[in-house]
């Protein structure tokens, strides 16, 4: 196997793994199924039992959630979107959600999975998850209990790996859907804005705008002056094009303006993005004279058949993970790095989103095509 020299130095658990458990946590992305399936196969081909904890880290709090995975239990599941465990983005341990006397409060129950995971004589945990599910997997880290992290959001805002799965797919959603509105924004001579998931990064909304051919792409690494975005328009409009598509992450931003949001997030939880599509197109309303329509495309770029390259860096990603816990490589992020699966810390993943650098090749190439990025 080619390391990079992190791993080479890595420091590994003295005593042999014989039980993991894994769990997917957050919000779902496509190709779960696929590290699922190829951890629990490789994992026991190499003498591990793996149990599953269902609905992420619910699985380890509640009873009755902690189901045993043998090849069996992912035989078929490829080609399936979310995850055969479930997922949860409110299931965070060190704020757990919790009725007491008629009133949700949020409570600090990581002893109880800690509890969990020795009553089952469980090793390591396996977490696939993107930033929050990291930094968790960390804090667990420290209470003595071994973590193996997968990395996985369909944003790709993860650090440490070139690339997450599920962001493919999104991507591939996304540009069906630009290509979609292309048809119905010529026959009617409109402007339609199509708003794409990605928080605050925007890789899907500028890889699919790339892909899809967009005329306007804003992601929120580059806060936008909305007359450039007019001015486009107008000008595409004078060369004769009767219609422009314009795409907008949903973390975009006018320049010295807010995002746009749906809810503020509670404590533990980041708040909710959406809105901006509808901003720009109030902004447009009096600056061009095309009527404007607005999709939101949402968690359709979530569900869904994974592509084979989801499927195929999922599988890679969970056969690393089966590898890692066999040879006790714990603390550790499986990642791609250029063409090959290695692992790095997991500390070198959290707390700072992979953001689409200003004056990267992705820009560049935009800028070069005339696509409008607003700034
Ligand atoms: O992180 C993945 C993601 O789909 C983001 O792109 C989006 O902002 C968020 O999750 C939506 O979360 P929820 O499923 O809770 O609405």
């Amino acid at each position: 196997m080619e390391n990079e020299p992190s791993e080479k130095s890595a420091p590994s658990l003295d005593r042999p793994i014989r039980r993991a458990c894994i769990l997917t946590g957050g919000g779902d992305a496509p190709g779960l199924n696929a590290v699922l399936r190829a951890f629990v196969r490789v994992a026991t081909d190499l003498g591990i039992e793996v149990y599953g904890s269902q609905d992420g880290f619910d699985g380890l709090v509640q009873r009755g959630k902690l189901v045993k995975l043998k090849p069996d239990s992912v035989r078929g599941i490829l080609p399936r979107g979310g995850s055969i465990l479930g997922c949860s983005n409110r299931a965070n341990p060190f704020s757990y959600p919790t009725i007491e006397h008629g009133q949700e409060k949020l409570v600090d129950v990581s002893d109880t999975v800690a509890q969990r995971l020795r009553d089952h004589a469980i090793d390591v945990l396996v977490l696939v998850g993107g930033d929050g599910t990291m930094s968790m997997g960390l804090r667990f880290m420290r209470m003595g209990i071994p973590v193996i992290g997968v990395p996985k959001t369909i944003d790709n805002d993860l650090n440490a790996t070139d690339l997450t799965f599920g962001l493919d797919t999104a991507v591939t959603t996304a540009t069906w859907a630009i290509d979609a509105l292309h048809s119905t924004a010529e026959a009617h001579d409109r402007v339609m804005i199509l708003e794409l998931m990605g928080r605050y990064a925007g890789w899907i909304a500028l890889h699919a705008g790339l892909a899809g051919g967009a005329d306007v792409i804003l992601i929120p690494e580059i806060p936008y002056d909305i007359e450039r975005v007019a001015a486009k328009i107008r000008k595409r409009s004078e060369g004769g094009a009767s219609f422009s598509i314009v795409v907008v992450g949903e973390g975009a931003r006018p320049a010295g303006g807010d995002f746009a949001t749906l809810s503020d997030g509670k404590e533990g939880h980041l708040p909710r993005l959406g809105g901006i599509g509808q901003l720009v197109a109030k902004q447009l309303e009096s600056r061009v004279d095309h009527e404007i329509r607005v999709t939101v495309l949402g968690h359709l770029q979530r569900g869904g058949s994974p592509s084979a390259r989801d499927r195929l860096l999922g599988t890679r990603f969970g056969a690393k993970a089966a590898w890692m816990a066999k040879e006790g490589r714990v603390g550790r992020m499986a990642a791609l790095k250029g063409t090959e699966v290695v692992d790095v810390p997991i500390e070198e993943a959290v707390g700072h989103p992979k953001l689409v650098s200003v004056d990267g090749e992705f820009v560049r190439v935009a800028r070069a095509l005339g696509v409008e990025l607003g700034a």
